[in-house]
C-alpha cells in the first residue's frame, strides 16, 4: 500500500480557503446497506465506489463512512477487531484506497469513523487480556474489576449498558469487565498510555491513506469518573443526553482531543482534516466544549435532531445552537437522520409508521420542509443515505431478520435500529432493486415492495420526486451567496407555528419560510421563489404557504 497522493478537492464554497467543513453538506454512507458490489447481500466498498457519481450528482461535499474495519459485526462494525484492516465482507485495504481516490477525483471528501471508546472482544488486546488473567498488564488496557458481594458475584457498580442490562460481564476467572454497549464491545481504559499511543497511530494510518477526517464514535465516553462511582438509580438510558452520568461527558476527554487536533493540523495543509464528535451531551452548550480552540471541528447537533415538529421549540434550539457554537468559533451542524434513529420521514409524520392514515403523506411533506429548513441554516449539514429518496423507516421487519444488538438485549435505543438500515433501492422492479448486481439476489435485510417506486432510477428526471428536490436544494444552496457558510440569520415576524428568517450576504439576500402548522397560512411575499417544498403560487403582496411546507426565497 502506498501513501495516497491524490490531492483533496479544492475548496469551491464560500467558507475561508481550506475550511471546507464550515458549511459542508456531509452524506453518511452506511456501508452494509449502500451498494453491494459482489452480490452477497451485504454492501461493500467496491459497491460504494461504483455509486459515488450519485453523490456527486446529488451535490454533497463529503462522504462519511460508518465502520468497514475488521469486525465480527456484533454491532454492525462498531465492534472493531483490527483498526487498520478492512473486513473481508466489505473488501480490502486496496478497495478503501481506491474509494478515497475515486471520491477525491469527483470532488468529494472522505470522512471515516473511528471507534475509540471500545473495541471488539476479538481484538488482539482483549484476547490477550483474557488469556493473561487478573493482574496482568494486558488487563490494564481495559476496565477489569473485582465484583461486589461476598464472592464477587455482583457487578462492580450500577452502570447500565446503553443497549440494556448491566454494563459489566464476568469472565470465568471471576473478574468483570466494563462495556457501555454490548458485551462484545469491551471499553478501553483511557488512563493507559498505550491506548493513547494506539489511537494516535490509527489516526495517522488513515490520514496517510488520504482521508479528510474522522467521525468519533461515542466521543463523550472515553474517560470515566475516577473510582467508577455508582449512578444511583436504574433505567439510566432515559438519562442519557439529558442528565450527567459518571461515564459520559467527563472533562478528561478534552485533553485527548487536543492531542488529536495537533495530529489533524499536521496533515492539514491547504485543506483541513477534520473531526466531528458523536457526543450525546445534555445541552448544545456542553457539545460546544468539544469545539473549543485546539479541539474538534464539529459535533453532531442531537438536540436539533430530537426536537419535534414545533416552531417555537425549533427556533429555540436553533438560537441556542448558533449562540453556543459562535462562542467557540465553530460552525453549527444540523442533522435529521442517521443509522441510530427512526428516519425523519416517519418520525415527523406524527404516527407510528409511514403509511398509516395520512401519516405517510404528512411525513413526506414535513420531511421536505424540515430539509429546506436544515439546509437554510448557517453551518454544516449531515444527510443520511436514503433520505434523498424520501425513504420511510421500515417498521414491520420480522424479528428473525433483525440484527441490532439492542433489540436482543431488550432495552436501550429501543432496539429498532434495523428499520433505518434497510439496503437502498437503486433501480429495477424486483428486489434488491439494484442494491446488488443480480435481480432477485439477496439483501441482508428485506426491502419493502413499495421501494421499487422510490429507487434512484425511478425518481431521476421526475421533477416531483424527493431525489430531484434534494438535487435542486443542494444546487441552490451552493449557488446562493447568503446560504451555506454565509452570515447568521435574522428572524422575521411570523404568525404562531411559522418560522421565517433572512440571511444577507454581499451577493444577495435570502429568506426561508416554514409553515409547521397543519393549515395553510398567508404571509407577506418576501421575494421571488428560489425553491419550494410544495406547490406555492406567489402573490404580489401575499403568498399562501401550504400546511407543513417550506419555501426558499431570493429577496
Ligand atoms: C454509536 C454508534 C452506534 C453504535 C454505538 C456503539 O452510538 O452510532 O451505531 O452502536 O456507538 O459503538
Amino acid at each position: 500500500m502506498t501513501q495516497n497522493t491524490t490531492a483533496a478537492p479544492a475548496a469551491t464554497d464560500s467558507a475561508p480557503a481550506g475550511q471546507w467543513w464550515r458549511d459542508a453538506v456531509i452524506y453518511q454512507v452506511y456501508p452494509r446497506s449502500f451498494a453491494d458490489g459482489n452480490g452477497d447481500g451485504m454492501g461493500d466498498l467496491p459497491g460504494i465506489t461504483a455509486r459515488l457519481p450519485h453523490l456527486r450528482d446529488l451535490g454533497v461535499d463529503a462522504v462519511w463512512l460508518s465502520p468497514f474495519y475488521a469486525s465480527p459485526q456484533a454491532d454492525a462494525g462498531y465492534d472493531v477487531a483490527d483498526y487498520r484492516a478492512v473486513d473481508p465482507v466489505f473488501g480490502t485495504l486496496t478497495d478503501a484506497d481506491e474509494l478515497i481516490r475515486a471520491a477525491h477525483a469527483l470532488g468529494l471528501r472522505v470522512i471515516v469513523d473511528i471507534v475509540p471508546n471500545h473495541c471488539s472482544d476479538r481484538h488482539e488486546w482483549f484476547r490477550q487480556a483474557l488469556r493473561e488473567g487478573p493482574g496482568s498488564p494486558a488487563r490494564e488496557r481495559f476496565l477489569f474489576r473485582a465484583g461486589r458481594g461476598a464472592a464477587g458475584e455482583l457487578p462492580p457498580n450500577d452502570w447500565e449498558s446503553v443497549f440494556g442490562g448491566p454494563a459489566w460481564t464476568r469472565v470465568p476467572d471471576g473478574e468483570w469487565y466494563l462495556h457501555l454497549f454490548a458485551p462484545e464491545q469491551p471499553d478501553f481504559d483511557w488512563d493507559h498510555p498505550a491506548v493513547h499511543d494506539e489511537f494516535r497511530s490509527v489516526l495517522r494510518f488513515w490520514l496517510d491513506l488520504g482521508v479528510d477526517g474522522f467521525r468519533i464514535d461515542v466521543a463523550h465516553g472515553l474517560v470515566k469518573a475516577p473510582g467508577l462511582p455508582d449512578v444511583g438509580h436504574g433505567e439510566q438510558v432515559k438519562l442519557l443526553g439529558k442528565q450527567a452520568v459518571p461515564y459520559f461527558d467527563q472533562d478528561g476527554v478534552h485533553e485527548i482531543y487536543r492531542g488529536w487536533r495537533r495530529i489533524l493540523d499536521e496533515y492539514s495543509g491547504g485543506s483541513e482534516r477534520i473531526a466531528v464528535a458523536e457526543a450525546w451531551t445534555p445541552t448544545v452548550e456542553r457539545s460546544a466544549r468539544y469545539l473549543r480552540r485546539g479541539e474538534l471541528h464539529q459535533a453532531f447537533n442531537f438536540e436539533y435532531l430530537t426536537t419535534g415538529w414545533d416552531a417555537a421549540a425549533l427556533r429555540a434550539v436553533i438560537d441556542r445552537s448558533l449562540t453556543a457554537m459562535d462562542a467557540v468559533g465553530a460552525p453549527a451542524t444540523w442533522v435529521l437522520s442517521n443509522h441510530d434513529v427512526v428516519r425523519h420521514t416517519t418520525r415527523l409524520s406524527g404516527e407510528g409508521g409511514a403509511g398509516d392514515g395520512d401519516g405517510g403523506a404528512r411525513g413526506t411533506r414535513r420531511a421536505r420542509a424540515a430539509t429546506l429548513l436544515m439546509l437554510a441554516l448557517p453551518g454544516s449539514a449531515y444527510l443520511y443515505q436514503g433520505e434523498e429518496l424520501g425513504l420511510p423507516e421500515v417498521t414491520d421487519l420480522p424479528d428473525e431478520v433483525r440484527q441490532d444488538p439492542a433489540f436482543f438485549r431488550g432495552a436501550g435505543q429501543d432496539g429498532t435500529r434495523d428499520g433505518c438500515r434497510v439496503p437502498l433501492p437503486w433501480s429495477g422492479r424486483r428486489a434488491p432493486y439494484g442494491f446488488g448486481p443480480v435481480e432477485g439476489g439477496p439483501s441482508w435485510l428485506p426491502q419493502p415492495d413499495s421501494w421499487r417506486d422510490l429507487s434512484v432510477a425511478a425518481q431521476t428526471g421526475d421533477p416531483a420526486s424527493t431525489l430531484e428536490f434534494y438535487r435542486r436544494a443542494l444546487a441552490a444552496r451552493r449557488a446562493h451567496p447568503a446560504l451555506g457558510a454565509g452570515p447568521g440569520l435574522v428572524w422575521l415576524p411570523s404568525p404562531e407555528g411559522v418560522l421565517a428568517f433572512s440571511r444577507t450576504a454581499a451577493g444577495g439576500s435570502f429568506v426561508c419560510t416554514v409553515n409547521l402548522t397543519g393549515a395553510p397560512v398567508a404571509l407577506p411575499t418576501p421575494g421571488t421563489v428560489l425553491l419550494a417544498g410544495a406547490d406555492v403560487v406567489p402573490g404580489a403582496e401575499e403568498t399562501v404557504l401550504p400546511a407543513d411546507s417550506a419555501v426558499w426565497w431570493a429577496a
